[in-house]
């Protein structure tokens, strides 16, 4: 396909009276897509609804009655199940509620209200506090620390992670970077995974902030799409060698795995940071949903079957995936307009535009029927600097429907794009 640049001026103008042709006999078809949350479909689902077989007794397997008040963390089956699958000790665990995100919001709830482990003074007693975001990212992280009135420090992304040597830099020099945000597999949206370099170079740097803390997002770390997964390194282990043992708290839940909104969330540190932790948890709760954790690990049993589980949602994604690449291959690539990651797991397709396109590409869409996550929600304060950012959530609609929504994502970025040059 020809690059834009090189076509004239009225061969351009041709281009885009072809396509606002075929924009506006999409519009006629009264479309009414949904693409913009990234949730299980409906098969997915199915996958775990024999979740609720297993009642036969509520007994976990040291005689705890999970019908009943009792035991904070998780119950043993749960933390060892975690353990195994994050590559954690049991003791480095906490099992919890449905929520991971609401685990992360907790976390810095209570380092703001209370302070983290060994770090006495509350982060809502400094004058000014700043997290790195790596960006383009998850807009719910930025939601957090934007309610808690945290100035957000865009960090590009780069192919092997955010930028290291520029999060080296800041948080060697500003005592009020207090941490920041991460996901390092199958990264919301870009799909990258973090090289064992970063993971490295960002649990032994030098921080000014002695409680700068890492809030590592680990949602996708078992959703691969392939059988060759990328692998990430294991950054508690990692901050531990480095002698930064409490910098770390990962996240993560099966929300993916088996239901959104009714599956079990854990937190993993230090052991020290998790006793901290369970002691300002235990004012909070008296309990987690044991009955819960129990179905879960009866019906997902050991790290193994969880692959194998993992494997079935693959097939069902994996199609969604490649139709996705398919139809923005043949629609778009050569023509100098936008450029897209190829990723290998997790839930999202990263696409970037012509710098000062997105917003208007993803209007079009709205227009026609289709939408999107909001241009710049990828970004802190919702504002992408380059206004280029679009996320692709290929995971929920049937795969009939997300084709006529990528051909459709395909001609509003041409036609965004076309819009623009010709007003230049
Ligand atoms: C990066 C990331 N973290 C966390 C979540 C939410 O996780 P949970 O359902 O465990 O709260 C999502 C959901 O899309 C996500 O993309």
């Amino acid at each position: 396909m020809q690059a834009f640049e090189n076509f004239t001026r009225d061969e351009l103008i041709k281009r885009k009276n072809e396509l606002t042709k075929e924009y506006e006999n999409y519009k006629k078809q009264g479309l009414k897509l949904d693409m913009s949350r990234g949730k299980p479909c409906s098969e997915q689902l199915e996958l775990s609804n024999d979740l609720f077989k297993y009642t036969q007794n509520l007994f976990s397997e040291d005689g705890t009655d999970c019908r009943n008040y009792g035991i904070l963390d998780g119950i043993t089956e749960a933390k060892r199940l975690f353990a195994e699958l994050f590559d954690v000790k049991t003791d480095e665990i906490f099992v919890a509620g449905n929520s991971s995100l609401s685990l992360m919001y907790d976390l810095m709830a209570k380092a703001f209200n209370h302070g983290l482990n060994g770090f006495e003074k509350p982060w809502s007693k400094l004058e000014k506090i700043k997290f790195l975001c790596p960006s383009p990212g998850y807009d719910r992280h930025f939601a957090i620390t934007q309610l808690f009135g945290v100035e957000m420090i865009v960090i590009p992304m780069k192919d092997d992670g955010p930028d290291i040597d520029m999060i080296e830099n800041l948080v060697s020099q500003d005592e009020t970077i207090k941490g920041m945000w991460a996901i390092p597999m199958y990264s919301n949206p870009t799909g990258i995974t973090y090289s064992d370099e970063v993971v490295r170079r960002l649990a032994n740097m030098k921080t000014k902030a002695p409680d700068f803390t890492i809030f590592w997002d680990n949602a996708y770390g078992l959703h691969h799409l392939y059988d060759t997964p990328d692998r990430l390194l294991n950054l508690i282990e990692e901050c531990r060698k480095a002698g930064n043992p409490n910098r770390a708290y990962m996240f993560g839940s099966t929300s993916k795995v088996t239901f959104p909104g009714a599956g079990v969330a854990f937190m993993a540190s230090s052991k020290e940071n998790i006793n901290h932790v369970k002691k300002q948890i235990a004012i909070q709760t008296i309990g987690y949903n044991k009955i819960n954790m129990l179905l879960h690990v009866r019906f997902l049993k050991d790290a193994a079957n969880v692959r194998e589980h993992m494997k079935k949602h693959a097939e069902i994604l994996r199609p969604k995936f490649e139709a996705v690449l398919e139809i923005l291959d043949k629609r778009l690539s050569g023509k100098g307009i936008a450029k897209w990651n190829k990723p290998r797991g997790g839930y999202f397709i990263s696409l970037n535009v012509l710098n000062g396109c997105a917003k208007r590409t993803v209007s079009l869409a709205k227009e026609a029927g289709v939408i999107f996550t909001n241009a710049g929600a990828t970004f802190p304060y919702g504002i992408d600097p380059q206004d280029s950012n679009i996320r692709i959530a290929p995971t929920y609609p049937p795969l009939s429907e997300l084709k006529t929504a990528i051909e459709v994502l395909a001609v509003c970025v041409e036609l965004a794009a076309l819009e623009k040059v010709l007003a230049e």
